[in-house]
């Protein structure tokens, strides 16, 4: 009965905007916070996130200089462009591309491997690189990827992948759609990377600035975990072998993990199986 009632009035307000208004309000007044709490922390440390060195290469020395923007993704561009490098690879897939942070760093290690950059977003990003050997399909990444032999081979291009990265709706349902169709093209001794594998309301930087992200219930990591049958803890940093991969977690600025397809060698398969 009184919940009823409650009902009633909560429905009353809504309809009249009031609740919309109000946390529109708040959620204004905790930006702000945000803005002033981040300032804060930047005037107290000292602003630079980096350190310079006139031995760092053009690449590595735009890459530094496009991270000290503090966005969502940020903290991790610096090392998505050294653990990418580390591959030589011959095919990049990136799928989501929005404003083009993952795209400016996939472009630079691209120009240095004379790779093909294939980013996808059902969102029109072809404005978002230059490089000659960059491709962008405008589609659902789980569509594309049922045509994807095809449209390789229309392009001759082997469709092996080196390097992919996964950064769209962060839901549970697709990103394991993601993993299941995308995985089987993935080369050996390939990586692949997963943002906003820890997803949550807030995040925090290295540098303790904060941000404001949603929650998506785990998303990312749940899909990750229930693929590779195996619980992790997104809050810490880990590092560990599950099945033919390595697996490092870095849990700043929503999360990233790398996946890197390894080949087992015997002594390993042991210590998979318990066997001595
Ligand atoms: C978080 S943003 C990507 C950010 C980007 N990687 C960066 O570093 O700036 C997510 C993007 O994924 C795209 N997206 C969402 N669902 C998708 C899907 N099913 N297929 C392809 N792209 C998708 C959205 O349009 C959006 O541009």
């Amino acid at each position: 009965m009184t919940n009823d009632f409650i009902g009633r009035i909560r429905t009353a307000l809504e309809e009249g905007g009031v609740l919309k208004l109000a946390k529109r309000g708040f959620s204004r007044v905790l930006n702000l916070g945000i803005r002033v709490y981040n300032a804060l922390v930047v005037f107290v440390t000292g602003g630079k996130k980096y350190s310079y060195s006139s031995s760092d290469s053009p690449e590595l020395l735009e890459v530094k200089q496009r991270s000290e923007k503090r966005t969502d993704i940020s903290d991790h561009l610096i090392p998505l462009f050294i653990e990418s490098l580390e591959v030589d690879p011959d095919v990049i897939v990136e799928l989501g591309v929005r404003g083009g942070e993952s795209t400016f760093v996939f472009e630079r290690v691209a120009r240095l491997c004379g790779s093909v950059l294939i980013s996808v977003d059902v969102e029109d990003c072809s404005d978002v690189s230059s490089y000659d050997r960059w491709h962008f399909v405008q589609m659902d990444d789980v569509e594309f990827v049922k045509v994807f032999d095809e449209w390789c081979t229309e392009r001759q291009i082997e469709p092996n992948i080196d390097v992919l990265f996964v950064d769209t709706s962060h839901l549970y349902d697709h990103t394991l759609q993601e993993i299941r169709h995308w995985f089987p093209y993935l080369s050996d001794g390939s990586k692949a990377f997963f943002h906003d594998t820890n997803l949550t309301n807030f995040y925090l930087r290295r540098d303790f600035t904060i941000g404001r992200g949603w929650d998506n219930n785990r998303g990312v990591i749940r899909a990750l975990e229930d693929c590779l049958d195996k619980k992790f803890d997104e809050k810490k940093e880990f590092i560990e072998f599950v099945g033919g991969w390595l697996i490092k977690h870095d849990p700043y600025c929503n999360g990233f993990t790398e996946l890197v397809k390894i080949r087992e060698t015997s002594k390993m398969r042991r210590n998979f199986s318990g066997d001595n």
